[in-house]
């Protein structure tokens, strides 16, 4: 990592330490009377600035934000819910960060050990049962951030320092010989489609839900984003736009490519294979990057597919509403970016269009016409970047 990017990381975590643990009070915002007013301007009134500024709207605009279809969301409580645990907050660094560190033992034992007493399971029924709510929408990204800090506490609770994730771009034009990929970390395929060694191996490892080998089907040829497509993606100032770059794009890939036509990252059960987890955690990084290049970024989420995002909407079945997690802060996660040293990334500069998402997106259900008009964007952005 270079320097500055540490001692960015660094000040970045003491500055959330010193920050009160509880997130903002916002019972005092709102009169009664104005709470049950249903009103686009009653909500904005209630958000927290220093939560949710709106100050890049002057106000008489801020309301246009708002789409009628907004009335549902916006009549929900804007005070209450669950907070997220603020204590033993670590920064997440790259899983072959980790296993340098010598944290690698100590969070396969706790991921195995919530595998053993069916914790894990639930995690991945309850993926299944927000299928709707969490994904091709504006919840995306706040529901996942949640998902993913409440599996952390519990990986917590068993001795794990934290949640790492998986720098994809650093092995997106050479996923065959990913070190991510061998016993070392998540094993490597075997032709039948299964994994042939490490803990995750068909003979360590049955998935969580169904008892199954956990299945890939990543071939020869496969490429994931490399970076700068991804900070294409951070650079669009729209949260709705950057999202769905995102969802659409960067992820969508991994999971299709990983998955392949029909393995385990590729259905709604994906949390079954640990790289789900270690996958969106680098989603949510990406999304981490994205709101420091937009700091104050109002929460703004209409113009997605299934209509505009509050943020007093609930997410279950933690009863987190999604303004005590939009931060970093608020949920009480950090991130160290990726050591260039550790986190090698492959090849020689030379960026490939990523892989067809197309198996992924299809078990998924999602829109067709996004997909096409994001898959053209990352292809464009590949020129471009060659251009450059
Ligand atoms: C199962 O995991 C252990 C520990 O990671 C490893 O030593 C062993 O080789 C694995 N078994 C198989 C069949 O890969
Ligand atoms: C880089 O590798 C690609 C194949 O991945 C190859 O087509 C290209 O010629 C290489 N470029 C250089 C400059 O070596
Ligand atoms: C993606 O791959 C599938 C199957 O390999 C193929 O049928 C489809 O045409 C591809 N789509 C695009 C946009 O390349
Ligand atoms: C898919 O997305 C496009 C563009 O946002 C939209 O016009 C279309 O209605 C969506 N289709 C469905 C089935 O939701």
């Amino acid at each position: 990592m270079h320097l500055t990017q540490a001692l960015l990381g660094i000040l970045a975590l003491s500055f959330a330490a010193a920050l009160p643990q509880e997130p903002v009070e916002t019972e005092t915002t709102l009169l009664p009377s104005e709470s049950s007013t249903v009103q686009s301007q009653t909500s904005q009134a209630s958000i927290p600035p220093e939560t949710f500024s709106t100050s890049t709207l002057p106000p008489s605009e801020t309301n246009t934000l708002a789409p009628s279809t907004t009335s549902e969301a916006i009549s929900e409580p804007t005070t209450g819910g669950e907070t997220l645990r603020c204590s033993g907050r670590t920064a997440r660094k790259e899983v072959r960060q980790m296993k340098q560190d010598g944290d690698w033992d100590a969070f396969i034992g706790a991921y195995m050990s919530l595998v053993s007493d069916g914790t894990l399971a639930s995690y991945v029924n309850q993926h299944v049962q927000s299928w709707g709510f969490a994904h091709f929408n504006a919840h995306f990204l706040p529901y996942h951030r949640i998902f993913l800090k409440k599996f952390e506490e519990d990986l917590q609770s068993r001795g794990a320092r934290y949640l790492p994730y998986w720098d994809s771009s650093a092995d997106s034009q050479d996923l065959l010989n990913s070190q991510i990929l061998t016993a070392e970390f998540f094993g490597k395929l075997a032709s039948d489609g299964t994994i042939q060694d490490g803990p995750f191996s068909r003979g360590n490892y049955s998935t969580p839900v169904d008892g199954l080998p956990l299945t890939r089907g990543y071939k020869e040829g496969d490429t994931l984003y490399a970076f700068p497509l991804i900070q294409n993606a951070i650079n669009n100032p729209s949260f709705s736009g950057m999202s769905e770059d995102i969802e659409y794009g960067q992820h969508a890939v991994v999971h299709s490519i990983i998955g392949g036509a029909s393995g385990s990252m590729s259905v709604q059960t994906s949390p079954n294979d640990p790289l789900f987890f270690l996958h969106h955690c680098y989603v949510d990084y990406i999304f981490y990057k994205w709101q420091l290049q937009n700091p104050g970024s109002p929460f703004e989420a209409d113009n997605y597919n299934l209509g505009r995002m509050t943020p007093n909407e609930i997410i279950a079945p933690w009863n987190v509403p999604v303004r005590n997690a939009w931060t970093v802060d608020q949920a009480c996660v950090g991130y160290e970016d990726p050591d260039p040293n550790v986190v090698k990334v492959a090849g020689n500069g030379t960026i490939r269009p990523p892989s067809n998402a197309t198996a992924w997106l299809n078990n998924a259900g999602a829109n067709k016409t996004v997909a096409k008009t994001v898959a053209k964007k990352a292809t464009e952005n590949v020129k471009k970047v060659k251009e450059d």
